[in-house]
């Protein structure tokens, strides 16, 4: 990556593209691989283009179609930017490890950039729309957090660990985040935390750190609605700068005027 020490890592995430097998399927009345296009091409043209890194959080196809994982990765590959991805609830972590690793692409895992580590959680959960950590992949979080000491952290992970005010979405959101926070808590080099999931944009804090969910590069859902609901809102991005000293910079961006 190209970032130094002495400025910010900028990091572009996307989340919830549910592409399918064929470029033209809609979900919801979408067609989201339109959408996932029109986002790139809007954060083409943001003044922080480009970024040091993307990070793609989760539902990254919506059919476990092998040549859906193929369009995500043709879509990205030539812009020659690092590309770390995290299942969601849609995916299948095989496939998308299978395809979304090598080159510039990381499925998973961590990175580790000047003052910053980045560590990239799965919740996925075999045949459920709700996420998990379970025990070995808590520990595995304890023990990340324990290497990266003296480090600023950010987590990334599909599922939301703090409840959305949104009956039936919060149906569906991590199921053992009481452990996960347990464990987040006791680490107060953790700056923020993002999720997708959840199709909306929210930012609050939690004690030090940030909190962020990122809307879906397709059709958003309707923030506090007790039963499933769209929103209106145009599809959208987050961009972060992790500055030096820990300072987390986060905006949403939305790409109106969307073909899709
Ligand atoms: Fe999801």
């Amino acid at each position: 990556m190209a970032s130094s020490e002495h400025r910010a890592l900028r990091v572009l995430q996307i989340s919830d593209t549910h592409l399918h097998a064929a470029a033209d399927s809609r979900m919801r009345g979408v067609r989201t691989y339109a959408t996932f296009l029109h986002v790139l091409e809007h954060a083409q043209r943001d003044r922080r283009w480009p970024p040091d890194l993307v990070i793609a959080t989760g539902d990254i196809v919506q059919d476990e179609s092998r040549a859906g994982y193929e369009r995500f990765r043709t879509s990205m590959e030539p812009f020659g930017i690092p590309v770390v991805t995290i299942p969601g609830n849609h995916d299948d972590p095989n496939l998308m490890a299978e395809i979304l690793t090598g080159g510039s692409f990381q499925f998973c895992g961590e990175l580790r950039q000047g003052a910053w580590s980045l560590l990239f959680l799965s919740t996925f959960l075999a045949g459920e729309d709700a996420g998990g950590l379970g025990t070995a992949r808590l520990n595995g979080l304890r023990k990340a957090l324990a290497a990266h000491v003296g480090q600023h952290v950010l987590v990334a992970m599909h599922h939301h660990p703090l409840p959305m005010g949104s009956t039936w979405l919060d149906g569906v959101a991590l199921r053992d985040a009481a452990a996960f926070w347990e464990i987040i808590d006791a680490n107060k080099h953790v700056r923020v935390v993002v999720c997708g999931h959840v199709h909306q944009a929210s930012e609050r804090q939690r004690n030090d750190l940030k909190f962020v969910s990122t809307p879906s590069t397709c059709a958003q859902f309707l923030p506090g609605s007790e039963f499933f609901a769209l929103d209106e809102r145009a599809p959208g991005a987050r961009w972060l700068e992790l500055h030096p000293d820990g300072r987390v910079d986060t905006e949403v961006t939305w790409a109106r005027g969307s073909r899709g």
